[in-house]
């Protein structure tokens, strides 16, 4: 996933944050999803993630104290975990011990990590997880290779689980590479732009957060039938975290999320609520329609066409798509023995579409 995109739609530019004047966090900013159980289940995702956090700092570390700079920056601004802590919980379904289990979750969030510095290339972000991103810190060409020496070093640990969670995997990225492909292309003639979107975001995202859940679950020995479920459950999470961060990019406050709000109007990404204002006719939204078109990169109109969105329909007509996808996902869970694992993965469901960063 290098490149770019010199044929994007993205044109926007991104408001710059001072690198200078950021300092780095004494401790990760690692949180523990709302979603999780206490007592005894979360103890043990608890002690995972200890785990998966070493690890992670050992994946990142080169010889060369710069690599390491750049490899360790976005690992130690913070982030959610989210793909490592679904593996774990999926892992109680087994053995969470199972040796394979941390590196498999490790093998997911390095992934994870490493399209964060791509994405924000093509996005032209200047912010991530609270931080100045790679490519304003550093410059596109030091962010893709930073990304790419990432997915090295998931390689590397990917080797010692086996071919078969090599070619998950392999088949995993192509499948979140052709979703960023499809979605900086757009859609093509004759596609439902709707469902181009939908297909976009299973690819980009849902392809990851199903292989992190089945990783988890078969890695600790979990029947095949709960596996496939796992996987199933992953996959409609997935989109459904993914709607979310869209919604999130015209819902939060600058500052709350960890990265710059509106992003996605400015470099003309068409998320679900501007794709139901374009296909509408209402007059009255004329105005909308006219603005959210193209990339929108004046900052009056982009606080204007955010403004409008906050308050249209589109934007409830697109939770209620969020939620369906939830609800999905919560279906799948019909095979999983009712528990305290059920339980949470069942929170999790109500967590994508409730969440606020
Ligand atoms: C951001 O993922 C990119 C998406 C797929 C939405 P996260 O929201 O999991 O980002 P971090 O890991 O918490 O920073
Ligand atoms: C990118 O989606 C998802 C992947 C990195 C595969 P976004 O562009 O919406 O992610 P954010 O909002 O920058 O985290
Ligand atoms: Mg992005
Ligand atoms: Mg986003």
């Amino acid at each position: 996933m290098t490149g770019a995109g010199t044929t994007s739609p993205r044109g926007g530019n991104d408001t710059q944050v001072d690198a200078q004047s950021w300092h780095r966090p004494s401790t990760p900013a690692s949180t523990i999803g709302p979603w999780l159980p206490e007592g005894a289940l979360g103890e043990s995702m608890s002690a995972g993630l200890a785990r998966v956090e070493a690890a992670l700092t050992a994946a990142a570390a080169s010889e060369h104290a710069f690599v390491s700079e750049t490899a360790g920056h976005l690992m130690a601004a913070g982030g959610k975990r989210f793909r490592p802590m679904l593996a774990l919980l999926a892992a109680q379904l087994g053995d969470p011990d199972a040796p394979e289990v941390v590196r498999a979750a490790v093998v997911c969030e390095l992934t994870h990590l490493a399209t964060l510095y791509h994405d924000d290339v093509m996005d032209e972000a200047s912010v991530r997880r609270g931080a100045p991103s790679a490519n304003s810190r550093w410059g596109n060409s030091v962010a893709i290779l930073t990304g790419d020496f990432l997915f090295a070093r998931a390689s590397d640990l990917l080797a010692d689980l086996g071919p078969e969670a090599v070619r998950v995997q392999a088949r995993t990225f192509e499948r979140l590479v052709t979703g960023q492909l499809r979605e900086t292309v757009g859609a093509q003639p004759g596609e439902d732009p709707v469902d181009h979107y939908l297909g976009v975001l299973a690819d980009k995202t849902g392809s990851l957060v199903a292989t992190s859940a089945r990783f988890g679950a078969s890695f600790a020995g979990a029947a095949p039938e709960l596996v496939s479920a796992l996987t199933a459950f992953g996959e409609e999470v997935g989109v459904a975290f993914q709607l979310s961060d869209d919604l999130l990019d015209i819902l939060s406050e600058e500052g709350a999320s960890g990265k710059s709000p509106g992003t996605d109007l400015r470099e003309g990404i068409a998320t679900l609520p501007v794709l139901f204002a374009l296909a509408d006719d209402d007059p009255a939204e004329a105005r909308l329609r006219e603005l959210v078109a193209g990339p929108v990169v004046d900052e009056a109109e982009h606080a204007e066409a955010l403004a409008l969105l906050r308050g249209s329909a589109y934007l409830e007509r697109a939770t209620d798509v969020l939620a369906e996808y939830a609800e999905r996902a919560r279906a799948r869970l019909v095979d999983v023995p009712a528990g305290p694992v059920r339980e949470a993965l069942s929170a999790l469901c109500s967590y994508v579409v409730t969440r606020t960063s």
